[in-house]
């Protein structure tokens, strides 16, 4: 069986936006789409994660990655693709992703029992998410009224979403996490 031909999700012109000025709608709609598929990564890592962690936290754990990744999936990449609609495009094909996504997936452990390398995995991808969505403000910001105030919502969530992983770490990922920094 061949592969099944790409759907177009993006329109033949982008319709002309009021509340929007000052910006190119095709920079800002590719800024959108990369960070939608971020959240679809993110969510996926952290889905994935929530089954793969072994040990004696993994029940709370399981709880913990799972509510996080719904935020990336029905909160944020669903913000997204609502704003995206403003501007006719639709979700991406799913064979885009990867190559939109500006953070894609941070290295997960072989090891399933290395639960602090699974949350540090998940404060990297936190921390690219920060920083993308931080160009993403400076590119709307007092330009695009609708896309900045989602963008800042998204910020806190995220900013969230690090504390409540980084909390879950021992004392010993603290100190591999001490250590990440140093070397960046
Ligand atoms: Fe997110
Ligand atoms: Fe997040």
């Amino acid at each position: 069986m061949g592969e099944p031909r790409k759907y177009r999700y993006m329109p033949e012109k982008f319709p002309r936006r009021a509340e929007v000025t000052g910006i190119e709608s095709s920079v800002l709609v590719n800024m959108l789409l990369s960070a939608f598929a971020d959240e679809v990564l993110a969510w996926y890592q952290y889905y994935l994660t929530a089954y793969a962690i072994r040990g004696n936290l993994s029940t709370e754990l399981e709880g913990v990655f799972k509510e996080v990744a719904e935020d990336e999936l029905n909160d944020h990449a669903k913000k997204l693709a609502d704003r995206l609609q403003d501007f006719d495009v639709d979700p991406p094909d799913f064979r885009d992703l990867w190559q939109l996504s500006k953070c894609r997936q941070t290295e997960l452990p072989e090891d399933p029992h290395d639960v602090d390398g699974f949350i540090i995995a998940g404060i990297l991808a936190e921390r690219c998410a920060l920083e993308h969505y931080r160009e993403l403000f400076q590119y709307t910001h007092g330009r695009d009224p609708a896309t900045e105030e989602i963008v800042e919502d998204i910020i806190r969530d995220e900013a969230e979403h690090e504390t409540i992983f980084r909390n879950l770490l021992s004392k010993d990922g603290l100190r591999r996490l001490e250590e990440l920094e140093k070397k960046s």
